[in-house]
């Protein structure tokens, strides 16, 4: 290794989850022209490509479903996995780092996921290139930045970039999240809910009505009842005592079925559907029950993976809740395990 830095290598590292790596691929491969894959690593790869503006436009009218997280990089070097690849990095750094103005507050988002041991850390990366920018005279606040400085480091070589913080899909090194849990919490399907919301940038707010489908144990009653949600929730399994608890909250202990023949009256401006059942009849369900829904309503569902044909299944749910409703948008988001998560809004 001659530990020079490699200019000229632009592409990106993209990250999801490891058993959707063929899915993510085929959905790349599929629309962006040109891509080559340089080297994988622990649920991230990267790929060269011409430039990144092109790609993060495109990430954002392709709705890509199994796409966690992704970062530009203008450079890449080789790496050994000790101490002495630190001088590397830092001269990619000071490559990088002519992109950033003074203004701009910084980030630094590092990660390893190379598949054997290194002798540092993703906290000591991150630490060397943060304390290395604010010597420079830039501002660095994780809080605050609206630009990223990535740098993932794979087996053979580590790649760093620089970007908006809206243009990587999450916000989130490697998209990897880490809510806090509150002491009330129901279940983890909280997680879930409160991804969502902050993923397709749904508001909840005092005054405002709910229909939960598939509600026990709870969690997601208990997520929008504590922003003022007034919530019907319909299972016919008993909910737990801290979502049951509220006042904004009625429990109906039937099936969406029973419900949908019994309630046609009634608006609300969410329904969500987190029911354990045949996806196909959960968006006949979903359907049906959507003439409850106020003009400018937003429903959000999840759609249980099957073992083979994942595609085939996100299409038929693209083009059946398509024909209802104005927008689909479909992700795995980082809290779902076999699953997807669709937001809709309802055509006005
Ligand atoms: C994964 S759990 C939902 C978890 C819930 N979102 C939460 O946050 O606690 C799935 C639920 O779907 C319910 N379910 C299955 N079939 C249903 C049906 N036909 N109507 C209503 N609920 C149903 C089950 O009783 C189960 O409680």
């Amino acid at each position: 290794m001659d530990g020079s830095v490699y200019s000229g290598a632009a592409g990106f590292v993209a990250n999801y989850k490891a058993f959707c790596e063929p899915l993510l691929f085929n959905e790349l491969h599929g629309r962006i022209a040109g891509l080559e894959l340089l080297e994988r690593g622990n649920d991230a790869a990267a790929f060269s490509l011409g430039g990144f503006e092109g790609v993060a436009e495109q990430i954002e009218r392709e709705d890509f479903v199994f796409l966690q997280h992704i970062h530009p990089f203008m450079f890449r070097v080789e790496v050994g996995g000790e101490a002495s690849d630190f001088p590397r990095f830092l001269n990619m750094l000071q490559a990088v780092s002519v992109h950033a103005d003074k203004g701009d507050v910084l980030v630094c988002q590092c990660r390893i996921v190379a598949q054997r041991m290194f002798a540092y850390s993703n906290g000591e990366l991150t630490n060397l290139l943060a304390s290395s920018l604010e010597k420079e005279g830039y501002t660095v606040s994780a809080q605050e930045a609206d630009t990223v400085v990535s740098l993932t480091v794979f087996d053979r070589f580590a790649y760093m970039g620089i970007s908006k913080a809206e243009d990587n899909v999450s916000r989130r090194a490697g998209g990897i999240l880490f809510y806090s849990q509150p002491e009330d919490m129901v279940c983890r399907a909280e997680w879930k809910i409160e991804e969502a919301f902050e993923v397709f940038g749904m508001k909840a707010g005092e005054g405002m009505r709910a229909l939960d489908l598939g509600a026990a144990p709870g969690g997601w009653t208990h997520y929008l009842s504590k922003r003022g949600i007034g919530v019907d929730a319909v299972d016919p399994a008993a909910l737990d005592e801290a979502a049951a608890g509220w006042p904004n909250v009625r429990h109906f202990r039937m099936t969406a079925q029973e419900f949908a023949r019994s309630h046609r009256e009634g608006t609300y401006d969410l329904i969500v559907n987190d029911m354990k059942m045949d996806t196909n009849q959960s968006m006949d369900i979903l359907c049906e029950m959507s003439g409850l829904l106020k003009k400018d309503g937003e429903c959000l569902m999840t759609l249980k993976l099957p073992k083979q044909g994942v595609q085939k299944r996100i299409n038929v749910a693209r083009k059946v809740l398509g024909n209802r409703f104005g927008i689909v948008r479909i992700r795995q988001l980082y809290y779902n395990r076999s699953e997807v998560t669709v937001y809709l809004k309802n055509k006005v």
